[in-house]
């Protein structure tokens, strides 16, 4: 039943919670992963018109995007003097470049003689030229040259440098906003933000980078990453070492907020299982295998059971911590002792408004990036792995971005993100643009949400309406 007063919802699954895993753990749960956070909601319904109509969409790029901070690009996908990074979304396209000193700076993507993108493909440059007509600028955008300038005494040196944005860095992240009075990146994410000081993802390096266009919205292949509960029908083979139902979902100020789905831990909708049947299925989905790019590695060493009381009800979760701390320590040489079991286990799926999904935790850490297309009804989902990079080594440059063929599934990059990872998101993928050209069918055009297990969405959908109202941006 819809309602119009905000409420914190407080029904949870059946059965134990997330906290209580936290409790069993084998190390001390920190604040940051036992206090939940959750903001009164409405249940209101939502309409289908946010995801397809072409008027919604103009307000987005009005009113929205100019005035967020965007994941732009990684510090390793350009990492040395005169590295360049074009950056798109929907028409919008920016030029990041690295400088001397290895400090970014970010160009709007159009020369200021008559408007051709300054450059259609990232890598090196010594300058940036223009292909038309050779306007010519240094990597620090100030003008460089102007071929028959004598044409051009109505033109000032000082006033033809490229436009630019703002950039900040975090945790190895290159962020941007054309907006200039916005505040820190880190001040405008809020409260969750010091949770990643803990992980340092800044230590880590993009192992695998793959993008595809999906025939929905941007927000209809995000929000099917902001719930856990569409696992039950969608990707069954999970169940045996997910808990799903019982997911963990905390809100943070207006631009973050965070999902944590237990791993090795049997879904609330299975019963009668033993721990030993939690191994073998985590076992099954990845093919056994402790490939530093897998989120299960060290599974081999869960076979050892001194040590640990047979009867406990989450074992399986501390032997797969214990093999994952012994693994990636051998991979990359970092300590993990402090960590917790979850941590080392657990998928820690956080969303950073608008459009992007830094994963938590100390497993190979996941990025999704959702980026609107040239329309209402496509979008580019992209997925990266990023890996520790081993201790006193350098971060390799990434390898630029797979794009899936057009007609292709994910599967066609399993050698980049493992078959069992690329086999979940094809699974979502078959429901996506169906739920695109549903919305557009729909006699209600109303859509309704789970109180809590959806109230990702809910936080999510009403910061944008934030944005749209004009209650944000914020103001340094
Ligand atoms: S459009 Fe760039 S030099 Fe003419
Ligand atoms: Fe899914």
């Amino acid at each position: 039943m819809a309602e119009s007063d905000p409420k914190i919802a407080k029904a949870r699954c059946p059965g134990p919670s997330y906290t209580d895993m936290l409790k069993a753990d084998t190390r001390p749960a920190p604040d940051y992963l036992l206090t939940e956070s959750n903001l009164p909601l409405t249940n209101e319904p939502l309409s289908t018109q946010a995801y397809v109509s072409p008027a919604f969409k103009a307000d987005e790029d009005e009113k929205m995007w100019p005035n967020v901070w965007q994941f732009a690009a990684r510090e390793e996908d350009f990492p040395e003097p005169g590295d360049t990074v074009v950056y798109e979304i929907g028409d919008k396209s920016f030029l990041l470049v690295r400088q001397r000193d290895y400090s970014i700076r970010a160009f709007y993507n159009a020369c200021l003689h008559r408007g051709r993108k300054l450059r259609t493909e990232c890598g090196p440059a010594t300058q940036l030229r223009c292909p038309f007509h050779g306007f010519t600028w240094n990597n620090d955008g100030s003008l460089k040259e102007i071929p028959g300038d004598w044409d051009f005494e109505h033109l000032q040196s000082k006033d033809m440098s490229l436009p630019e944005l703002r950039v900040e860095c975090w945790q190895g992240f290159v962020l941007i906003t054309e907006n200039h009075d916005l505040p820190s990146f880190r001040e405008w994410i809020g409260p969750g933000v010091e949770h990643f000081d803990n992980w340092r993802l800044e230590e880590c390096h993009t192992a695998a980078w793959v993008g595809k266009v999906i025939p929905a919205n941007w927000k209809v292949v995000a929000e099917a990453f902001m719930e856990a509960w569409h696992s039950i029908v969608t990707h069954p083979q999970i169940l045996g070492f997910t808990a799903d139902a019982n997911t963990r979902y905390d809100l943070y100020g207006d631009h973050m907020n965070r999902a944590i789905t237990a791993s090795a831990a049997l879904s609330p909708h299975l019963k009668g299982k033993d721990q030993q049947y939690v191994i073998e299925s985590l076992a099954k989905f990845t093919g056994g295998a402790g490939d530093a790019r897998s989120r299960r590695g060290g599974i081999e060493a869960t076979q050892e059971l001194h040590g640990f009381d047979a009867d406990d009800p989450w074992l399986a979760r501390k032997l797969l911590a214990k093999g994952n701390r012994e693994a990636f320590q051998a991979q990359n040489g970092h300590d993990y002792s402090r960590y917790t079991d979850s941590e080392m286990l657990d998928n820690f799926t956080y969303n950073v408004f608008p459009n992007w999904s830094p994963w938590g935790g100390m497993a190979p850490n996941i990025v999704y990036r959702w980026r609107p297309w040239h329309d209402t009804d496509n979008c580019l989902m992209e997925v990266r792995i990023l890996i520790r990079t081993p201790v006193g080594e350098k971060a390799p440059k990434s390898q630029p971005m797979r794009l899936v063929p057009e007609g292709e599934p994910f599967a066609a990059a399993s050698d980049l993100i493992g078959a069992a990872l690329a086999g979940v998101f094809d699974q979502d993928m078959a429901n996506l643009p169906h739920v695109q050209t549903g919305m557009k069918a729909s006699k209600t055009q109303r859509l309704e949400l789970g109180a809590y297990q959806e109230s990702r969405i809910r936080h999510f959908q009403n910061t944008l309406q934030k944005y749209l109202s004009g209650t944000l941006p914020a103001k340094k």
